[in-house]
Formats: C-alpha cells, sequence, structure tokens
C-alpha cells in the first residue's frame, strides 16, 4: 500500500539529499526535517475519542488520539537520522532499534542487532528507514516486529524503488508505505537510480571522501 506524498518543500529537500556536493551535516538535518513531515502525513488517518474537558472558559468535549501508545523503529543505521524527526510528531513515542546491513554480494539483509519493547500488540510501530531498494531489509524488519507481536505498523520511507515496493506488496501487503519519492530502478549494485548514494555513509560521513 505505497502512499507517495507529494508537496514542493518535501521536494525541495529531497534535491539536498540527492546532489552529492551536500555534506553530512546538511544531509542529517534535512533526513530529520523530512522524517518529521512525512511522520506527520504517515499520521493523518490516526482515530481520534471523546473526552471531556475544562478549557479557562467552559467545560466541552474535545478529542485526542484514542491510540496513545507509539514506538518508532528505525532500521540501523540509516534509519537512526529519522528518529528525532518522529519524535518531534510523537513525543511520548518509544524508540525500539533493528540492526541490519545488507551483505555486499547477495544484498540480502543480515541482522547484528535488536532490542523492542515490550507489549507490541497493544502499540502503533512506526518503522523509519529512508531507503526502500530491494525490500530485503524492510521486509526483514516488519517480519521480526511481526514476531514480536506487532499489529498496526506503518513504514515511513524517503525513496522507494519499484522492486522494493512490490516486494512489500507481495510479503506484507496490509503494510502502509509513506515516502517522498518512488525512483526508477535498482542499479547492478542495487542501489536505487537515480536515488541519493548510500544514506549511512552520507549521515555518517563513513563513505569515500
Ligand atoms: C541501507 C538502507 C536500508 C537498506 C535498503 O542500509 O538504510 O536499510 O540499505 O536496501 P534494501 O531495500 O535492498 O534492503 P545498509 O544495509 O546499507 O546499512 P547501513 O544503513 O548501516 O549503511
Ligand atoms: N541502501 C542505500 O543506502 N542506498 C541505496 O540506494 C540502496 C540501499
Amino acid at each position: 500500500m505505497i502512499k507517495l506524498i507529494q508537496h514542493p518543500v518535501l521536494t525541495h529537500k529531497l534535491t539536498l539529499l540527492r546532489r552529492k556536493e551536500t555534506p553530512s551535516k546538511v544531509f542529517r538535518a534535512t533526513v530529520e526535517e523530512l522524517s518529521e513531515l512525512l511522520t506527520y502525513e504517515a499520521t493523518r488517518e490516526l482515530a481520534l475519542r471523546e473526552t471531556e474537558i475544562e478549557t479557562p472558559i467552559t467545560r466541552c468535549t474535545a478529542q485526542v488520539l484514542a491510540e496513545e501508545k507509539f514506538v518508532i523503529v528505525p532500521i540501523l543505521r540509516a534509519g537512526l537520522a529519522m528518529v528525532a524527526g518522529a519524535l518531534k510528531i510523537l513525543p511520548d513515542a518509544a524508540v525500539g532499534h533493528i540492526g541490519l546491513v545488507r551483505d555486499e554480494t547477495t544484498h540480502k539483509p543480515v541482522e547484528y542487532y535488536r532490542k523492542i519493547p515490550a507489549n507490541l500488540a497493544e502499540k502503533t510501530v512506526l518503522v523509519v528507514d529512508p531507503m526502500l531498494a530491494t525490500g530485503g531489509s524492510t521486509s526483514a524488519a516488519l517480519k521480526i516486529l511481526k514476531e514480536h507481536g506487532a499489529r498496526k505498523i506503518i513504514f515511513v520511507n524517503i525513496i522507494a524503488a519499484p522492486e522494493g515496493i512490490k516486494k512489500i506488496a507481495d510479503e506484507h501487503s496490509e503494510i502502509p508505505i509513506y515516502t517522498a519519492a518512488i525512483d526508477d530502478h535498482l542499479n547492478e549494485k542495487c542501489y536505487i537510480v537515480p536515488g541519493l548514494g548510500d544514506a549511512g555513509d552520507r549521515i555518517f560521513g563513513t563513505g569515500s571522501d
């Protein structure tokens, strides 16, 4: 279930990420900004419930979020840069972590870390990762979260490739994917084209100078 969020400000910020000369400092800050904007859109369908409150003037019926327990789960490493932005929208959320890295030859994800809050069945889980390429990492993270009991999951992403979108539709058809861009294809190294390169390296400055 792909939801492409289109907005000139998103498009402008995305271009900053795509430009190869954008330094890590600006790249990181822009990923955080996009994460905040996309999380705002990704939470648009959340249900509300009525509650009685008192304003300084009078009693009235007002509305609050029906579901108040949220968990944000970044897929390490690149997803880490999206946590602060998502927390601006959902400041009371817990944060779990799933560490996955793509094997350079097979391009399949290898798990190296997992710390997930308890009782996921009662919570809304937002998985955050800027890149959906083959879909292997996102699919593995969604499987892990379902094994931990998660029933309501939303994936917040910045750039998706058609290959990854198809994989998630095939393997996790009920999960909504909120993204700012659907790019053209994957290259022979399974990088997104045109994409933005290696998101983790650009965020953490670990690529070649
Ligand atoms: C990147 C990215 C995603 C994954 C997407 O992580 O952050 O997690 O690749 O590719 P996929 O859809 O083909 O699985 P990477 O494995 O490079 O690790 P890193 O974030 O630590 O650099
Ligand atoms: N991971 C990245 O960081 N970039 C891509 O283009 C594909 C996977």
